[in-house]
């Protein structure tokens, strides 16, 4: 039976992946480590006194040292030895480091066969798809998400000789206190889509990102689907070509208007065009980028 901490289960995601877990057999889903920084939240209490010793209340917060240290003392202790399975790093404030809340999964969860830590970040911290999120002005969020991605991937690299398992997870846009109530999916089914991917989480997924699954959301039109699809965090070859097309071009009109001159306006604006005209033809998708550029919306 395997066992579970995750972090900020009062409300939200949080909440909805302990009400999952703990609607799952109990032959697959054992202790379930529900951690909330207060203890007053009352649908998490619903869930505890409902779950007949199933889900336990941790009081942890995520950003105090001592809290994280306590908490995963009294883990260890609840745990008997036997160390924790999975760790879902839900709450979105982090203390990033070995001591931090990493620190209740790499000190007991040596015996332990499956060793995974999930990591709640988001499409939005992908810098391959910072093109697709341009107009969700988020970038603080955008910023830690990303960071996330590059720690999540440098634990991915320290610990995988010890067998664990660090996966991202982009849980898709929920109907929370955060995401709000015009996003996509209900916290429910994000929560369970997360469900199925932690379940199946092993070794040869140490250092990835991926996407929920929902079915009917593989090709949705904007900027959101949901096709369980491997998630780049980095440059993309499309941002790459974005970026260089672009700085050759700015490039190219420094020269042109140097060589001309402002004097000659009409010249200039002739070049500019004939430019614009000849790259359109050749990278047809970063017109929009060559446009600005131009000064030409
Ligand atoms: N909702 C979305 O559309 C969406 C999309 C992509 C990713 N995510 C990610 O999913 C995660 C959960 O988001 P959510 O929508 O459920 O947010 P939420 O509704 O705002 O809930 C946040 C949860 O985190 C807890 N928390 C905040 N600071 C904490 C701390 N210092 N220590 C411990 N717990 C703390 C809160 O506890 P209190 O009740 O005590 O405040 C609450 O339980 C986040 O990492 C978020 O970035 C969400």
């Amino acid at each position: 039976m395997a066992s579970f901490l995750i972090t900020g289960s009062s409300r939200g995601l949080g909440l909805a992946l302990a009400t999952r877990l703990a609607s799952l057999p109990s032959g697959q889903v054992g202790t379930i480590f529900a951690t909330a920084r207060q203890d007053n939240s009352a649908q998490l209490k619903e869930l505890i006194s409902a779950s007949s010793g199933r889900v336990e209340l941790v009081v942890l917060d995520v950003t105090d040292k001592k809290s994280v240290q306590e908490a995963s003392r009294l883990v260890e202790q609840k745990l008997q030895g036997k160390g924790l399975d999975y760790l879902i790093n839900n709450a979105g404030a982090m203390d990033w480091n070995p001591a931090g809340v990493e620190g209740i999964l790499l000190a007991s969860a040596a015996s332990r066969e499956k060793k995974s830590v999930i990591n709640i970040s988001t499409t939005l911290g992908s810098i391959a798809r910072a093109h697709v999120y341009e107009q969700t002005r988020s970038p603080a969020y955008k910023i830690t998400k990303a960071a996330l991605n590059m720690l999540s991937v440098q634990y991915a690299q320290q610990y995988a000789s010890e067998g664990f398992t660090f996966l991202l997870v982009s849980p898709g846009w929920l109907q929370t206190d955060l995401g709000g109530s015009r996003a996509d999916l209900p916290v429910e089914t994000g929560a369970e889509k997360v469900v199925d991917i932690v379940l199946k989480t092993g070794p040869h997924q140490n250092g990835k990102f991926v996407n929920i699954h929902v079915p009917g959301w593989e090709n949705a039109k904007g900027n959101n689907f949901y096709a369980g699809e491997e998630v780049e965090c980095g440059v993309s070859e499309f941002t790459d070509k974005y970026l260089m097309v672009t700085a050759l071009l700015l490039r190219v009109l420094a020269t042109t208007r140097a060589k001309l001159g402002v004097a000659n306006i009409t010249g200039v604006l002739a070049v500019e065009q004939n430019i614009l005209e000849i790259l359109l033809l050749k990278v047809g998708a970063l017109e929009d980028i060559l446009k600005i550029g131009l000064g030409k919306t």
